[in-house]
């Protein structure tokens, strides 16, 4: 990594509210040859998106990280209004952790009023099975913000969790149908010691359903040591059974579907690369794992 000058090198982070302020910013480090790595997120920052920040800092020269809870990927307006918020946290931590840009617009500066922001883009089809099924409108409203920021950064890399498998390959197509120059990196999934997948919504758990909590991840690496043993069928109703024994999670979609094409399997030998996705309701929160067979 060369030496820098202009880019604050630790303990010393920019802020950026506006977005004609983060603009202006980013095009005199383009002006210079500079180029940034991109984390996007919606804040209650965890480990799983510090990981994310780590491997930005090895792609580029400097880093950008954006807070922005999305209000168009929302289809469930309490999940929206419950979503964790924590901006003074968050800002202390990314200092700590020598990120160099931090853009944490309002709504507004993302969706500048009387303005159209695309979300209308051919994806292929990956965004109809799962949670393009049972959480409608969420995809279009990601596409849609992570095309407006990336048209703000405009960063030689973006980087991703696989905590998100879906969401990950839908980005991916977003760059490829937008030609887009931005690379995507996909990082895997930082889980809590008990194997339970981070995420920024655990916190809304209540202490018994957070101890009960790992047993997705659980499940979903019996469904793996399945593979080859016994129909696939039978293995996912007997994962969900699993998962719902007890009566306090319930079960909104438990698939395993091709790693590619995201399309849900009917056999174990339909694809060479199969992912295991599966989205639980538990308590007041839903939460989301896959595992890679
Ligand atoms: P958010 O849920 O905040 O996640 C931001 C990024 O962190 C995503 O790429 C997500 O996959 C990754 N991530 C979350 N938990 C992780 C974990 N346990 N291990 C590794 N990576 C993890 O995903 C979003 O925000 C939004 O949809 C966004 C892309 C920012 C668009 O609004």
């Amino acid at each position: 990594m060369p030496e820098l000058k202009s880019v604050p090198q630790s303990k010393n982070m920019f802020i950026f509210r506006k977005t004609a302020d983060v603009q202006k910013y980013l095009r005199t480090q383009a002006a210079k040859g500079l180029k940034s790595s991109f984390v996007p997120t919606m804040g209650a920052l965890h480990d799983g998106h510090f990981s994310l920040l780590e491997i930005a800092k090895q792609k580029a020269d400097f880093t950008v990280v954006s807070i922005f809870v999305n209000p168009t990927q929302f289809d469930n307006k309490e999940d929206l209004v419950k979503y964790p918020r924590k901006d003074e946290e968050d800002i202390r931590a990314l200092v700590q952790r020598d990120c160099n840009v931090l853009y944490m617009p309002d709504p507004e500066e993302v969706y500048p009023p009387g303005s159209e922001i695309r979300s209308d883009f051919d994806l292929g089809g990956l965004d109809r099975p799962m949670e393009g099924a049972h959480r409608p409108g969420h995809f279009d409203g990601v596409v849609q913000v992570v095309n407006r920021l990336l048209e703000i950064v405009q960063p030689s890399s973006i980087v991703m969790g696989q905590k998100d498998y879906q969401q990950a390959a839908i980005i991916r197509r977003l760059l490829r149908v937008t030609e887009s120059a931005t690379e995507l990196v996909v990082a895997p999934i930082i889980r809590e010691n008990d194997g339970l997948a981070m995420s920024s919504r655990n916190v809304r758990l209540e202490l018994n359903e957070r101890e009960l909590a790992p047993r997705i991840q659980e499940v979903l690496q019996w469904v793996k040591e399945q593979k080859g043993n016994f129909e696939l069928e039978n293995v996912l109703k007997e994962a969900v059974r699993r998962i719902e024994k007890g009566g306090q999670m319930k079960v909104d979609y438990l698939e395993v579907a091709d790693g590619i094409s995201l399309q849900p399997v009917q056999n174990w030998e339909d694809s060479e690369m199969l992912v295991t996705c599966v989205a639980v309701h538990l308590g007041k929160v839903r939460l989301i794992d896959n595992v890679l067979i």
